[in-house]
């Protein structure tokens, strides 16, 4: 590993329910150095975002979990954290093919407007303060089929035809994490601006559902604590949480 800390303590399990999970059990116990990977060739029952499940065939995908302890983020910049996560994603992406990699908000990794990635961070708390962020991101690397369902699903050798190496991706994998970590502890500007300039339809036209039904709009922006910001037709601009919209797409 070419990395100072991300992925140098490596848990590697057979198989998990989900790491994030034992990442979160271990923690109840016992400390873990900051970067601390907890990786698994297979998922029982990974978590996605929205209480959703994450599908990924045994050994054909990254499912990991990092340790990070990022106590010189306030609180109300958390989203921060989610950013630099995906922008190492998008990195990574980037390192092996040619594509335009898009961020969808909040953080999924689109290749050619399919999803390759995501990102599930959980925080634990003391008192006020993040005391560990557990970051769990699931890249589909070599796998070709997904379930019927999953009609965006992409994957970096859907995209480029080649076969990856499981562990050589693990790797580079760390190394634009440390890269996007150390960037975010020393220059959040770099990284507001590289994620707006990849965030997936940020001032087109498209359709989103909503609460008040299914309306064309233009995303805006993203706020600081990571509502994304939406002009709808009539003017109107309205912020939401990860919740309250869906892309339709
Ligand atoms: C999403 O897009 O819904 C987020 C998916 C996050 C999946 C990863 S796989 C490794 C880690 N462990 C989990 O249970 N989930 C995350």
């Amino acid at each position: 590993m070419k990395t100072l800390f991300i992925g140098r303590h490596l848990i590697s399990l057979e198989s998990v329910d989900s790491t994030n999970g034992y990442a979160r059990d271990f923690l109840s116990r016992n400390d873990l150095f900051e970067g601390t990977v907890i990786i698994a060739a297979e998922q029982t029952n990974g978590k996605g975002q929205r209480g959703n499940v994450w599908y990924s065939s045994p050994r054909e995908n990254l499912t990991l979990s990092i340790i990070l302890k990022p106590h010189f983020l306030d609180l109300n910049c958390q989203f921060d954290l989610s950013k630099a996560i995906a922008l190492s994603v998008a990195d990574f992406f980037t390192y092996y093919t040619n594509y335009e990699i898009k961020v969808k908000w909040p953080n999924d990794i689109l290749i050619e407007s399919k999803k390759a990635a995501g990102i599930l961070i959980e925080n634990i708390y003391q008192g006020d303060k993040i005391s560990h962020s557990i970051a769990g991101i699931g890249i589909n690397v070599n796998q070709l089929n997904f379930p019927a369902k999953l009609i965006h699903a992409g994957s970096l050798k859907l995209a480029t035809g080649f076969h990856f190496n499981i562990n050589e991706c693990l790797e580079k994998l760390c190394e634009n994490i440390e890269r996007r970590y150390l960037q975010l502890k020393s220059n959040n500007k770099k990284i507001d601006e590289d994620y707006l300039s990849k965030l997936f339809r940020l001032n087109e036209w498209g359709n989103f559902s909503t609460a008040r039904g299914d309306l064309l709009g233009k995303i805006k922006g993203v706020k600081k604590n990571g509502r994304l910001t939406i002009q709808f037709q009539n003017g109107e601009i309205l912020d939401f949480d990860n919740k309250e919209i869906e892309f339709i797409y």
